[in-house]
């Protein structure tokens, strides 16, 4: 435990409340928090608390102006009553780089850390069990200063919430389909597409929202400049198999550097298969789906793990991808990344954090 961490515990739990045969994604929140603020240049009151609302000014710059950054991760507990959170360094590193881009000054790794093992060792009861599920992590950074000039802020809040989800796309469904969007962009050159920031997830909403409508879970995202080649899909990273060969489009600076990607690249690279980060024309996807050479096609993050994708539209072109099933490397990679996640397969890379749960404390918690 952080040692200038105070806890004020939630009088009643909600978790009875919770129904984890119909979890959705990030409906409900386990019962505590984590608050930091950041005043007179240093973050300090690191504090557990009750889940619930916090009050802000009208004036707030992040409502106005969008000075937010925040992540996602999860954590897992296996079969062998081990809670694994996978891969926090990474987010980690992609916090404070987002931060660098935001003006936000970064949290130190103590209480980036501190914070979660300490809602996991109150709330650990909130993780669920299946393959599939977890109990994801957000961190989120904000500017706490009420101003109404545009300039970066002197005050911040940092908050962890965590909630019991399943998977971002329903896993019941065979596959998802994409629109190429080639209107809209999500992010230029120049821009804040590697960071992930609200902003980004904000000018993704209308274009989103029009997918939707013709039925599309997500849209594919092209390049800001010419609309040529592949970037990303918002919620993940995107994969393709052509020819046999495994694809992704390389971080050129617009594209949100996943997590899942780079797991993905490292155990494709671990099976003899290395990924190809390159550079992908829409063209040559398409050209590969009509000709038969697109094998499979799948997205990768976080929230989404590994999600099959059946069909993109282009240009009012439906093309099916794998008779809109699953390919075999898709099967193939969520089995064992959340073999990894869940402790049933050897995690060799040591991506997991491992979390004692401190069932005494547990004990003492629910006795009072
Ligand atoms: C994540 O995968 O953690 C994300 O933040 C994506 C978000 C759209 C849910």
């Amino acid at each position: 435990m952080l040692p200038d961490l105070s806890i004020t515990p939630a009088t009643h739990s909600r978790l009875a409340d919770v129904d984890f045969d119909d979890l959705g994604f990030g409906n409900v929140f386990s019962d505590h928090m984590f608050s930091m603020q950041y005043r007179d240049g240093r973050w300090q009151q690191p504090a557990v608390l009750p889940y619930g609302p916090v009050a802000v000014d009208p004036a707030n710059a992040t409502l106005h102006y969008g000075q937010a950054v925040f992540e996602g991760l999860k954590a897992f507990m296996g079969g062998d009553g081990t809670v694994r959170i996978f891969r926090p360094d990474m987010n980690y590193k992609r916090l404070c780089d987002s931060c660098e881009r935001l003006c936000i000054p970064e949290p130190d790794a103590e209480h980036f850390y501190g914070a979660m093992e300490a809602l996991i060792q109150l709330d650990h009861a909130w993780i669920p069990r299946r393959r599939g599920q977890a109990l994801y992590i957000r961190p989120l950074i904000f500017s706490d200063e009420s101003h109404l000039e545009v300039r970066p802020s002197q005050a911040f809040r940092f908050l962890v919430m965590t909630a019991p989800v399943r998977a971002y796309f329903d896993e019941s469904a065979a596959a998802i389909e994409l629109k190429v969007e080639e209107q809209y962009t999500r992010s230029a050159p120049g821009g804040t597409g590697a960071a992930k920031t609200s902003g980004n997830y904000a000018a993704s909403l209308y274009p989103g929202e029009l997918g939707r409508r013709e039925g599309f879970a997500q849209v594919l995202w092209l390049d800001g400049r010419e609309h040529r080649y592949v970037e990303e899909v918002g919620a993940m990273n995107i994969f393709f198999r052509i020819d046999g060969r495994v694809v992704t489009p390389s971080l050129v600076g617009t594209i949100l550097p996943g997590v899942t990607r780079a797991s993905v690249i490292q155990l494709m690279a671990d099976a003899g298969d290395p990924v190809e980060e390159r550079r992908i024309e829409i063209e040559e996807v398409v050209t590969a789906i009509r000709e038969g050479r697109m094998q499979e096609c799948f997205g990768a993050g976080t929230a989404a793990i590994i999600a099959p994708v059946g069909g993109i539209a282009y240009r009012g072109e439906h093309l099916s991808i794998n008779d809109g099933q699953a390919g075999d490397v898709t099967r193939r990679l969520y089995d064992e990344l959340t073999g990894i996640q869940l402790g049933e397969i050897a995690d060799r890379h040591r991506w997991n954090r491992l979390v004692k749960i401190d069932a005494g404390e547990s004990a003492r918690r629910a006795a009072r």
